[in-house]
């Protein structure tokens, strides 16, 4: 079991070496899917986020211990691998339940509402960000912006967008998660307007 923890991946000079957490656990698994995503970089580092994403992909979450591996298969400092992923919100540091839903609570969402939603979602599930439901199966978050300005308020639910968000369409889109794991109402990204002909012949 590795033995670091936080405080251990923010320290700049402590570079990872195998006594301090030599874990195998991604390459074990993912060997031959992490081998061709080395291949496509001719610098290992730019393989960085990839890699997060197979971590997150297995667990849910990156946890410590696959920070200090992807750190040591990129030839990285547990520091660079650690900064990267809390700079991004799509990467969790902990568990979140089998649907994460992230709110973008920027200016453009909150001038239409994401408060307001946000709002319902703790009334219909109970719970605020940063929290999971008791049963595992949502978790809440507010985050930045989501590029989907246009049609807020919005959010994103595991790897799919809802745009235009209704209280109407939430309650279809928690019902439909439960009972079937997906909704129809998943419109991403960019709920833009379909392009008019005279449009569609400009871009041609
Ligand atoms: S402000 Fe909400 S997606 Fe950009």
């Amino acid at each position: 079991m590795c033995s670091v923890n936080a405080r251990s991946l923010e320290r700049p000079d402590r570079r990872l070496d195998k006594g301090v957490c030599g874990g195998t656990v991604l390459k074990d698994k993912y060997g031959k899917e992490i081998d061709e995503i080395l291949s496509r970089y001719p610098v290992k580092r730019s393989a960085l986020i990839p890699l997060l994403y197979v971590a997150q992909r297995d667990q849910g979450y990156v946890s410590e211990a696959v920070m200090q591996e992807i750190a040591r298969l990129l030839g990285l400092t547990p520091p660079q691998v650690y900064e990267t992923v809390t700079f991004y919100t799509m990467f969790n540091l902990k568990p979140v339940g089998k649907f994460h839903i992230q709110v973008c609570k920027s200016l453009m969402c909150a001038l239409v509402g994401s408060d307001t939603m946000i709002g319902w979602i703790k009334t219909k599930l109970g719970i605020a960000p940063g929290e999971s439901t008791t049963d595992g199966l949502f978790t809440l978050s507010a985050v930045e912006c989501l590029a989907a300005c246009g049609t807020g308020p919005m959010m994103q639910i595991n790897e799919d967008y809802y745009e235009q968000v209704t209280e109407d369409k939430l309650d279809r889109i928690l019902a439909d998660l439960r009972s079937t794991g997906t909704s129809a109402l998943k419109s991403g990204p960019f709920l833009w307007p379909e392009p008019t002909p005279a449009e569609r012949a400009r871009e041609a």
